[in-house]
Protein backbone atom coordinates (compact mmCIF):
# COMPACT_ATOMS: atom_id res chain seq x y z
CA UNK A 1 0.00 0.00 0.00
CA UNK A 2 2.96 2.55 0.84
CA UNK A 3 4.45 1.74 -2.52
CA UNK A 4 1.07 2.70 -4.31
CA UNK A 5 0.93 5.59 -2.06
CA UNK A 6 4.15 7.40 -3.34
CA UNK A 7 3.43 6.23 -6.87
CA UNK A 8 4.62 2.79 -7.70
CA UNK A 9 2.75 0.69 -9.91
CA UNK A 10 2.63 -2.37 -7.99
CA UNK A 11 1.32 -5.99 -8.74
CA UNK A 12 0.15 -7.97 -5.32
CA UNK A 13 0.92 -11.66 -6.94
CA UNK A 14 -0.53 -14.24 -4.48
CA UNK A 15 -1.07 -18.18 -5.52
CA UNK A 16 -4.05 -17.65 -2.59
CA UNK A 17 -7.39 -16.76 -4.67
CA UNK A 18 -9.47 -16.33 -2.02
CA UNK A 19 -7.57 -13.35 -0.25
CA UNK A 20 -6.73 -12.15 -4.03
CA UNK A 21 -10.35 -11.87 -4.60
CA UNK A 22 -10.88 -9.94 -1.18
CA UNK A 23 -8.60 -7.36 -2.36
CA UNK A 24 -9.43 -7.16 -5.34
CA UNK A 25 -13.17 -6.24 -3.67
CA UNK A 26 -11.13 -3.69 -1.78
CA UNK A 27 -11.24 -5.63 1.21
CA UNK A 28 -8.08 -5.91 3.36
CA UNK A 29 -7.71 -9.25 5.55
CA UNK A 30 -4.71 -6.94 7.45
CA UNK A 31 -6.01 -5.88 10.33
CA UNK A 32 -3.60 -2.78 10.32
CA UNK A 33 -4.84 -1.81 6.89
CA UNK A 34 -7.77 -0.65 6.33
CA UNK A 35 -10.36 -1.54 3.73
CA UNK A 36 -10.50 2.06 2.62
CA UNK A 37 -6.96 2.47 1.72
CA UNK A 38 -7.04 -0.91 -0.22
CA UNK A 39 -10.04 0.47 -2.29
CA UNK A 40 -8.44 3.98 -2.91
CA UNK A 41 -5.08 1.98 -4.08
CA UNK A 42 -7.39 0.15 -6.61
CA UNK A 43 -8.72 3.56 -7.65
CA UNK A 44 -5.65 4.93 -8.41
CA UNK A 45 -5.41 2.34 -11.05
CA UNK A 46 -1.60 1.55 -9.98
CA UNK A 47 -2.45 -1.25 -7.59
CA UNK A 48 -2.93 -4.85 -9.19
CA UNK A 49 -3.67 -7.98 -7.09
CA UNK A 50 -3.30 -11.20 -8.90
CA UNK A 51 -3.11 -14.58 -8.96
CA UNK A 52 -2.12 -14.49 -12.96
CA UNK A 53 2.42 -15.01 -12.51
CA UNK A 54 1.71 -13.61 -16.31
CA UNK A 55 1.04 -9.94 -14.46
CA UNK A 56 4.84 -10.14 -13.28
CA UNK A 57 6.34 -9.35 -16.69
CA UNK A 58 8.02 -6.82 -16.95
CA UNK A 59 8.81 -5.86 -13.23
CA UNK A 60 11.55 -3.78 -12.17
CA UNK A 61 11.10 -4.68 -8.28
CA UNK A 62 9.89 -7.86 -7.04
CA UNK A 63 9.44 -8.45 -3.05
CA UNK A 64 8.82 -11.71 -1.71
CA UNK A 65 7.13 -12.02 1.34
CA UNK A 66 6.32 -15.59 1.29
CA UNK A 67 5.85 -17.45 4.47
CA UNK A 68 9.13 -19.40 5.96
CA UNK A 69 7.51 -21.71 8.55
CA UNK A 70 9.27 -24.94 10.02
CA UNK A 71 8.45 -28.65 8.99
CA UNK A 72 8.98 -31.03 11.54
CA UNK A 73 11.88 -28.63 13.12
CA UNK A 74 13.04 -27.91 10.34
CA UNK A 75 13.32 -24.95 8.12
CA UNK A 76 10.54 -25.21 4.93
CA UNK A 77 12.15 -22.96 2.52
CA UNK A 78 9.51 -24.46 -0.19
CA UNK A 79 7.62 -21.18 -0.68
CA UNK A 80 10.67 -19.64 -1.46
CA UNK A 81 11.96 -21.54 -3.94
CA UNK A 82 8.38 -21.90 -5.44
CA UNK A 83 8.30 -18.03 -5.64
CA UNK A 84 12.32 -18.09 -7.50
CA UNK A 85 11.18 -20.08 -10.42
CA UNK A 86 7.91 -18.00 -10.68
CA UNK A 87 9.89 -14.45 -10.41
CA UNK A 88 13.08 -16.06 -12.85
CA UNK A 89 10.81 -17.03 -16.11
CA UNK A 90 9.87 -13.05 -15.54
CA UNK A 91 13.18 -11.35 -14.59
CA UNK A 92 14.69 -8.95 -17.10
CA UNK A 93 18.16 -7.91 -16.96
CA UNK A 94 18.42 -4.29 -14.60
CA UNK A 95 15.63 -5.67 -12.51
CA UNK A 96 16.10 -6.27 -8.57
CA UNK A 97 14.49 -8.62 -6.49
CA UNK A 98 14.83 -8.63 -2.66
CA UNK A 99 13.87 -11.07 -0.70
CA UNK A 100 11.49 -10.19 2.96
CA UNK A 101 10.75 -13.39 4.60
CA UNK A 102 12.20 -14.47 7.80
CA UNK A 103 15.07 -16.93 7.24
CA UNK A 104 18.61 -17.93 8.21
CA UNK A 105 21.53 -16.49 7.31
CA UNK A 106 23.29 -17.67 3.92
CA UNK A 107 19.37 -17.64 1.88
CA UNK A 108 20.08 -15.14 -0.32
CA UNK A 109 22.68 -15.80 -1.47
CA UNK A 110 22.78 -20.07 -1.30
CA UNK A 111 19.65 -20.69 -2.39
CA UNK A 112 17.22 -17.62 -3.99
CA UNK A 113 20.34 -16.21 -5.84
CA UNK A 114 21.21 -19.74 -7.44
CA UNK A 115 17.82 -21.00 -7.96
CA UNK A 116 16.87 -17.21 -9.90
CA UNK A 117 19.97 -17.65 -12.00
CA UNK A 118 18.65 -21.38 -13.35
CA UNK A 119 15.55 -20.24 -14.28
CA UNK A 120 15.91 -17.05 -15.86
CA UNK A 121 19.68 -18.30 -17.36
CA UNK A 122 20.70 -14.44 -16.22
CA UNK A 123 23.52 -13.85 -13.81
CA UNK A 124 23.22 -12.73 -10.33
CA UNK A 125 24.78 -9.15 -9.52
CA UNK A 126 26.17 -9.49 -13.39
CA UNK A 127 22.55 -9.02 -15.10
CA UNK A 128 19.79 -8.52 -12.19
CA UNK A 129 20.27 -7.27 -8.81
CA UNK A 130 19.70 -8.83 -5.42
CA UNK A 131 19.20 -8.55 -1.62
CA UNK A 132 17.73 -9.10 1.58
CA UNK A 133 15.31 -6.41 4.08
CA UNK A 134 14.03 -7.99 6.85
CA UNK A 135 10.05 -7.02 7.78
CA UNK A 136 9.83 -5.28 11.00
CA UNK A 137 6.01 -5.11 10.90
CA UNK A 138 4.58 -5.13 14.93
CA UNK A 139 0.68 -5.85 14.17
CA UNK A 140 -1.40 -3.19 16.03
CA UNK A 141 1.56 -1.03 17.29
CA UNK A 142 0.45 2.28 17.52
CA UNK A 143 3.61 4.29 17.37
CA UNK A 144 5.81 2.05 15.11
CA UNK A 145 4.65 1.59 11.61
CA UNK A 146 6.27 0.53 8.33
CA UNK A 147 7.05 4.42 7.17
CA UNK A 148 8.87 5.30 10.84
CA UNK A 149 10.27 2.04 11.44
CA UNK A 150 14.12 1.97 10.51
CA UNK A 151 14.73 -0.65 7.50
CA UNK A 152 18.02 -2.38 7.19
CA UNK A 153 18.77 -3.20 3.57
CA UNK A 154 21.74 -5.30 1.98
CA UNK A 155 22.62 -6.32 -1.50
CA UNK A 156 24.87 -9.48 -2.60
CA UNK A 157 27.10 -6.72 -4.25
CA UNK A 158 27.85 -2.23 -3.89
CA UNK A 159 24.69 -2.63 -7.04
CA UNK A 160 22.62 -4.81 -5.92
CA UNK A 161 22.59 -2.33 -2.51
CA UNK A 162 22.59 0.76 -3.55
CA UNK A 163 19.14 -0.87 -6.02
CA UNK A 164 17.54 -2.12 -2.96
CA UNK A 165 18.41 1.21 -0.79
CA UNK A 166 16.54 3.05 -2.86
CA UNK A 167 13.87 1.15 -3.54
CA UNK A 168 13.15 1.25 0.33
CA UNK A 169 14.45 4.80 0.49
CA UNK A 170 10.92 5.80 -1.68
CA UNK A 171 9.05 4.32 0.78
CA UNK A 172 10.36 4.66 4.73
CA UNK A 173 12.29 7.56 6.43
CA UNK A 174 15.30 5.63 7.31
CA UNK A 175 17.30 2.46 5.48
CA UNK A 176 19.96 0.71 7.48
CA UNK A 177 22.53 -0.43 4.83
CA UNK A 178 24.52 -3.54 5.93
CA UNK A 179 27.79 -5.33 4.09
CA UNK A 180 25.91 -8.69 2.91
CA UNK A 181 22.36 -10.27 2.91
CA UNK A 182 23.60 -12.49 5.61
CA UNK A 183 23.98 -9.60 8.36
CA UNK A 184 20.59 -8.75 7.23
CA UNK A 185 19.24 -12.24 7.84
CA UNK A 186 20.69 -12.58 10.66
CA UNK A 187 20.17 -9.55 12.35
CA UNK A 188 16.37 -10.26 12.35
CA UNK A 189 17.04 -13.58 13.73
CA UNK A 190 18.80 -12.02 16.44
CA UNK A 191 15.63 -9.27 17.19
CA UNK A 192 13.67 -12.07 17.57
CA UNK A 193 15.81 -14.65 19.13
CA UNK A 194 16.51 -11.69 21.54
CA UNK A 195 12.78 -10.91 22.33
CA UNK A 196 12.49 -15.22 22.74
CA UNK A 197 15.09 -15.27 25.18
CA UNK A 198 13.67 -12.37 27.25
CA UNK A 199 9.71 -13.68 27.49
CA UNK A 200 11.95 -16.93 28.56
CA UNK A 201 13.67 -15.52 31.20
CA UNK A 202 10.77 -13.79 32.95
CA UNK A 203 8.38 -16.55 32.34
CA UNK A 204 11.04 -18.72 34.12
CA UNK A 205 11.53 -16.27 37.25
CA UNK A 206 7.57 -16.09 36.97
CA UNK A 207 7.69 -19.51 37.93
CA UNK A 208 9.56 -19.62 40.81
CA UNK A 209 8.50 -16.47 42.36
CA UNK A 210 5.18 -17.60 42.27
CA UNK A 211 6.61 -20.60 44.63
CA UNK A 212 8.35 -18.32 46.55
CA UNK A 213 5.31 -16.14 47.50
CA UNK A 214 7.03 -13.27 45.90
CA UNK A 215 5.11 -10.69 43.11
CA UNK A 216 6.92 -11.01 39.80
CA UNK A 217 5.17 -8.21 38.28
CA UNK A 218 5.73 -5.77 40.90
CA UNK A 219 9.39 -6.86 40.77
CA UNK A 220 9.83 -6.42 36.80
CA UNK A 221 8.21 -2.78 37.64
CA UNK A 222 10.91 -2.06 40.02
CA UNK A 223 13.56 -3.12 38.07
CA UNK A 224 12.47 -1.40 34.76
CA UNK A 225 12.80 1.62 36.72
CA UNK A 226 16.43 1.54 35.81
CA UNK A 227 16.98 3.84 32.88
CA UNK A 228 19.66 1.82 31.17
CA UNK A 229 20.75 -1.52 30.94
CA UNK A 230 17.00 -3.08 31.51
CA UNK A 231 14.17 -4.01 28.78
CA UNK A 232 10.78 -4.51 30.59
CA UNK A 233 9.58 -8.43 29.69
CA UNK A 234 6.61 -9.60 30.96
CA UNK A 235 5.90 -13.20 31.65
CA UNK A 236 2.76 -14.88 29.86
CA UNK A 237 0.91 -18.56 29.01
CA UNK A 238 3.32 -19.18 26.17
CA UNK A 239 4.89 -17.59 23.24
CA UNK A 240 2.78 -17.71 19.49
CA UNK A 241 2.80 -15.97 16.19
CA UNK A 242 4.39 -16.68 13.70
CA UNK A 243 7.82 -15.27 14.74
CA UNK A 244 8.81 -16.18 18.02
CA UNK A 245 8.12 -19.64 17.94
CA UNK A 246 9.91 -20.34 14.60
CA UNK A 247 12.65 -17.97 13.97
CA UNK A 248 15.11 -18.64 16.25
CA UNK A 249 14.43 -22.12 15.43
CA UNK A 250 15.82 -21.39 11.83
CA UNK A 251 18.81 -20.05 13.36
CA UNK A 252 19.74 -22.87 16.10
CA UNK A 253 18.91 -25.52 12.92
CA UNK A 254 22.14 -23.22 11.24
CA UNK A 255 24.33 -22.99 13.64
CA UNK A 256 23.63 -27.33 14.10
CA UNK A 257 23.76 -27.71 10.33
CA UNK A 258 26.65 -25.31 10.13
CA UNK A 259 29.15 -25.72 12.65
CA UNK A 260 28.01 -29.15 14.36
CA UNK A 261 27.35 -27.56 17.57
CA UNK A 262 23.52 -26.48 19.86
CA UNK A 263 22.61 -22.64 19.83
CA UNK A 264 21.85 -22.96 23.70
CA UNK A 265 20.02 -19.72 24.61
CA UNK A 266 17.41 -20.88 21.98
CA UNK A 267 17.12 -24.32 23.13
CA UNK A 268 16.34 -23.10 26.74
CA UNK A 269 14.44 -20.21 25.79
CA UNK A 270 12.20 -23.17 23.44
CA UNK A 271 12.53 -25.49 26.13
CA UNK A 272 11.12 -22.57 28.91
CA UNK A 273 8.70 -21.06 26.71
CA UNK A 274 7.18 -24.33 25.67
CA UNK A 275 6.57 -25.47 29.48
CA UNK A 276 4.07 -22.66 30.28
CA UNK A 277 0.88 -24.05 29.16
CA UNK A 278 1.82 -26.78 31.43
CA UNK A 279 2.47 -24.23 34.05
CA UNK A 280 -1.30 -22.58 33.90
CA UNK A 281 -2.99 -25.82 34.13
CA UNK A 282 -1.06 -26.60 36.78
CA UNK A 283 -1.69 -23.41 38.15
CA UNK A 284 -5.57 -24.27 37.46
CA UNK A 285 -5.42 -27.47 39.21
CA UNK A 286 -3.95 -26.09 42.51
CA UNK A 287 -6.45 -23.27 42.34
CA UNK A 288 -9.56 -25.51 42.06
CA UNK A 289 -7.96 -28.26 44.72
CA UNK A 290 -8.21 -26.01 47.50
CA UNK A 291 -11.92 -26.19 46.48
CA UNK A 292 -11.81 -29.38 46.34
CA UNK A 293 -12.65 -29.21 42.58
CA UNK A 294 -10.91 -31.89 40.05
CA UNK A 295 -10.51 -30.33 36.37
CA UNK A 296 -12.06 -33.07 35.43
CA UNK A 297 -15.92 -31.80 34.92
CA UNK A 298 -14.71 -28.79 36.04
CA UNK A 299 -15.61 -25.68 33.90
CA UNK A 300 -12.93 -23.41 32.62
CA UNK A 301 -13.42 -20.15 30.70
CA UNK A 302 -10.48 -19.47 28.83
CA UNK A 303 -10.25 -15.74 27.55
CA UNK A 304 -8.34 -14.56 24.48
CA UNK A 305 -7.68 -17.77 21.97
CA UNK A 306 -5.27 -15.24 20.07
CA UNK A 307 -1.37 -15.50 20.67
CA UNK A 308 -1.87 -11.18 20.86
CA UNK A 309 -3.71 -8.39 22.62
CA UNK A 310 -6.13 -7.34 20.21
CA UNK A 311 -5.21 -9.19 17.24
CA UNK A 312 -7.22 -12.27 15.71
CA UNK A 313 -3.90 -14.10 15.15
CA UNK A 314 -3.63 -16.86 16.61
CA UNK A 315 -1.24 -18.93 14.55
CA UNK A 316 1.14 -21.27 16.91
CA UNK A 317 -1.23 -19.52 19.61
CA UNK A 318 -0.64 -20.93 23.80
CA UNK A 319 -4.23 -20.94 23.64
CA UNK A 320 -4.55 -24.18 21.35
CA UNK A 321 -2.04 -26.23 23.29
CA UNK A 322 -3.95 -25.32 26.89
CA UNK A 323 -7.12 -25.79 25.34
CA UNK A 324 -5.85 -29.40 24.38
CA UNK A 325 -4.19 -30.14 27.39
CA UNK A 326 -7.69 -29.05 29.82
CA UNK A 327 -9.71 -31.31 26.88
CA UNK A 328 -7.42 -34.00 27.40
CA UNK A 329 -7.67 -33.67 31.44
CA UNK A 330 -11.59 -33.60 31.30
CA UNK A 331 -12.40 -30.07 31.73
CA UNK A 332 -15.04 -28.27 30.30
CA UNK A 333 -13.51 -25.80 28.21
CA UNK A 334 -15.73 -22.70 27.09
CA UNK A 335 -13.66 -19.77 25.28
CA UNK A 336 -14.13 -15.92 23.93
CA UNK A 337 -12.38 -14.46 21.61
CA UNK A 338 -14.30 -11.66 19.56
CA UNK A 339 -11.31 -11.16 17.23
CA UNK A 340 -10.85 -14.66 16.49
CA UNK A 341 -13.61 -16.00 13.98
CA UNK A 342 -12.96 -19.64 12.75
CA UNK A 343 -9.39 -20.06 14.34
CA UNK A 344 -7.30 -23.46 15.34
CA UNK A 345 -8.88 -24.78 18.15
CA UNK A 346 -10.09 -28.12 19.03
CA UNK A 347 -13.95 -28.33 17.76
CA UNK A 348 -14.95 -29.81 21.55
CA UNK A 349 -14.02 -26.15 22.83
CA UNK A 350 -17.60 -24.06 23.02
CA UNK A 351 -17.32 -20.18 21.93
CA UNK A 352 -19.26 -17.49 24.04
CA UNK A 353 -19.04 -14.32 24.58
CA UNK A 354 -18.18 -13.14 28.10
CA UNK A 355 -21.40 -12.32 29.96
CA UNK A 356 -21.95 -12.47 33.55
CA UNK A 357 -23.76 -15.62 33.09
CA UNK A 358 -21.08 -17.20 31.49
CA UNK A 359 -18.52 -16.14 34.13
CA UNK A 360 -20.92 -17.39 37.16
CA UNK A 361 -21.40 -20.50 35.30
CA UNK A 362 -17.31 -21.09 35.22
CA UNK A 363 -15.42 -22.96 37.98
CA UNK A 364 -12.31 -21.20 36.93
CA UNK A 365 -11.48 -18.19 34.19
CA UNK A 366 -8.11 -17.75 32.48
CA UNK A 367 -7.08 -14.85 30.97
CA UNK A 368 -5.02 -15.61 28.14
CA UNK A 369 -4.99 -12.76 26.25
CA UNK A 370 -6.20 -9.21 27.44
CA UNK A 371 -8.44 -8.26 24.31
CA UNK A 372 -9.50 -4.59 25.43
CA UNK A 373 -13.19 -5.86 24.14
CA UNK A 374 -13.57 -8.25 27.09
CA UNK A 375 -15.81 -6.20 29.74
CA UNK A 376 -13.51 -7.14 32.71
CA UNK A 377 -15.98 -6.33 35.74
CA UNK A 378 -17.81 -9.25 34.59
CA UNK A 379 -14.54 -11.37 34.87
CA UNK A 380 -13.55 -9.95 38.34
CA UNK A 381 -16.71 -11.44 39.85
CA UNK A 382 -15.52 -14.84 39.12
CA UNK A 383 -15.48 -17.34 41.78
CA UNK A 384 -11.91 -17.84 40.53
CA UNK A 385 -9.51 -15.73 38.03
CA UNK A 386 -6.41 -17.04 36.86
CA UNK A 387 -5.00 -13.52 35.17
CA UNK A 388 -1.79 -14.39 33.33
CA UNK A 389 -1.23 -11.03 31.39
CA UNK A 390 -1.65 -8.92 34.99
CA UNK A 391 -5.03 -7.03 33.72
CA UNK A 392 -7.02 -7.33 36.28
CA UNK A 393 -6.22 -5.72 39.96
CA UNK A 394 -5.39 -7.96 42.74
CA UNK A 395 -8.59 -9.21 44.85
CA UNK A 396 -8.81 -12.66 46.85
CA UNK A 397 -10.26 -14.73 43.70
CA UNK A 398 -7.54 -13.28 41.10
CA UNK A 399 -4.43 -15.11 40.84
CA UNK A 400 -1.94 -13.41 38.76
CA UNK A 401 0.64 -15.46 36.59
N1 LIG B 1 3.38 -10.49 9.39
C1 LIG B 1 4.35 -9.95 10.09
O1 LIG B 1 4.11 -9.13 10.95
C2 LIG B 1 5.81 -10.34 9.85
C3 LIG B 1 6.81 -9.65 10.56
C4 LIG B 1 8.14 -10.00 10.36
C5 LIG B 1 8.46 -11.01 9.46
N2 LIG B 1 7.47 -11.68 8.79
C6 LIG B 1 7.88 -12.72 7.85
O2 LIG B 1 7.32 -12.49 6.58
C7 LIG B 1 7.03 -13.74 5.94
C8 LIG B 1 5.56 -13.79 5.54
O3 LIG B 1 4.75 -13.66 6.71
P1 LIG B 1 3.22 -13.26 6.64
O4 LIG B 1 2.76 -13.07 8.03
O5 LIG B 1 3.01 -12.15 5.69
O6 LIG B 1 2.64 -14.63 6.05
P2 LIG B 1 1.21 -14.92 5.38
O7 LIG B 1 1.07 -16.41 5.39
O8 LIG B 1 0.15 -14.07 5.99
O9 LIG B 1 1.36 -14.40 3.87
C9 LIG B 1 2.18 -15.02 2.95
C10 LIG B 1 1.43 -15.08 1.62
O10 LIG B 1 2.29 -15.66 0.65
C11 LIG B 1 1.47 -16.37 -0.24
N3 LIG B 1 2.29 -17.31 -1.01
C12 LIG B 1 2.74 -18.52 -0.66
N4 LIG B 1 3.47 -19.05 -1.64
C13 LIG B 1 3.48 -18.17 -2.66
C14 LIG B 1 4.08 -18.15 -3.95
N5 LIG B 1 4.82 -19.15 -4.38
N6 LIG B 1 3.85 -17.08 -4.74
C15 LIG B 1 3.09 -16.05 -4.28
N7 LIG B 1 2.51 -16.00 -3.08
C16 LIG B 1 2.70 -17.05 -2.27
C17 LIG B 1 0.46 -17.04 0.66
O11 LIG B 1 -0.69 -17.46 -0.10
C18 LIG B 1 0.15 -15.93 1.66
O12 LIG B 1 -0.94 -15.15 1.26
C19 LIG B 1 7.45 -14.82 6.92
O13 LIG B 1 8.77 -15.20 6.64
C20 LIG B 1 7.40 -14.11 8.24
O14 LIG B 1 8.24 -14.69 9.20
C21 LIG B 1 6.15 -11.34 8.95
Amino acid sequence: MRAVEVGHDVVGYDVDESRVKRLASGESYVEDVPGDVVASALGSGRYVPTSDAGALAGFDVAVITVPTPLREGNPDLSYIEASAVTLGGHLRPGATVVLESTTYPGTTEELLGPLLEQTSGLAAGGDFLLGYSPERIDPGNPSWGLRNTPKVVSGIDARSLEAVEAFYGSLVERTVPVSSPKEAELAKLLENTFRHVNIALVNEIAMFAGDLGIDVWETIDAAATKPFGFLRFTPGPGVGGHCLPIDPSYLSWRVRRRLGHSFRFVELANDVNDHMPDYVVKRLMVALNRRRLPLNGSRVLVLGLAYKKNSSDDRESPATVLTERLLGLGAIVHAADPHVVEGHVDARVVRVDVTAAEVAAADAVVVLTDHDAFDYDAVAAARYVLDTRHRLPAAPNVEHL
